[in-house]
């Protein structure tokens, strides 16, 4: 049975994100500082949430920009050149930075697709009372649509590879608060839909009903 708004949105607030409901409106929303995207490579988490972030009027920050900032180098470089346990302690780092230098006015986030896989991350996120979005599809379109961007992933290789990474993954990815399926649907679709379940209005991106 598919879970109340209230029900998902107490759920937010007591930043235990242990179950996983379709995207659903909440009542009203919440006091929202910031919302995390996650999900594999190519599920749109940049796209939709700069998206997202239009249509709310809030700041957007992608942790991976964070992460070549702090670096002076790209993703691409930081994977060659000190290999990915370097790579996943300057993701926890420059993730712990943003939460601290988070003020009022609320953020729309896009993790890397490994970010939310981290176990010390997801509850760094939760501990934080988080609302985190898994934005969903299947794999072969994921695949599909990173092969479209001009971006290299260190760790896309083929299908298979691209197949296991998913799966070991998924799990961790379903525990976020709110699943969006993203298959067939274009940016601003995913973005609009996202803007419902945090329980804005469509028209103007507005709080819904007090
Ligand atoms: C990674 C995904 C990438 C980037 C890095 C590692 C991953 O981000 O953080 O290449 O482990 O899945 P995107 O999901 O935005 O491609």
């Amino acid at each position: 049975m598919r879970k109340s708004a209230a029900a998902v949105r107490d759920q937010h607030m007591k930043t235990r994100a242990g179950g996983q409901p379709e995207a659903k409106a909440l009542a009203r929303p919440p006091e929202i500082r910031a919302v995390f995207l996650v999900g594999f490579m190519g599920a749109g988490k940049t796209s939709v949430g700069r998206a997202l972030s239009r249509r709310l009027g809030w700041d957007f920050e992608d942790l991976d920009d964070r992460i070549q900032a702090r670096e002076q180098r790209t993703i691409e470089e930081i994977f060659e050149r000190s290999g990915e346990a370097y790579f996943r302690r300057a993701e926890h780092e420059a993730l712990r930075e943003l939460i601290v230098g988070l003020s009022s006015s609320p953020r729309v986030i896009a993790l890397g697709g490994g970010a939310f896989a981290q176990a010390h991350n997801a509850r760094l996120l939760a501990e934080g009372g988080f609302l985190t979005i898994f934005l969903d599809a299947p794999i072969e379109e994921l695949f599909r649509r990173c092969q479209q961007e001009p971006v290299e992933r260190p760790l896309r290789r083929d299908l298979q590879q691209f197949r296991e990474l998913n799966e070991q993954r998924r799990p961790s990815y379903l525990k976020a608060a709110l699943r969006i399926e993203t298959s067939g649907k274009d940016i601003e679709m995913v973005a609009a839909e996202a803007a419902r379940c945090l329980g804005f209005e469509e028209k103007n991106a507005t709080p819904g009903a007090p």
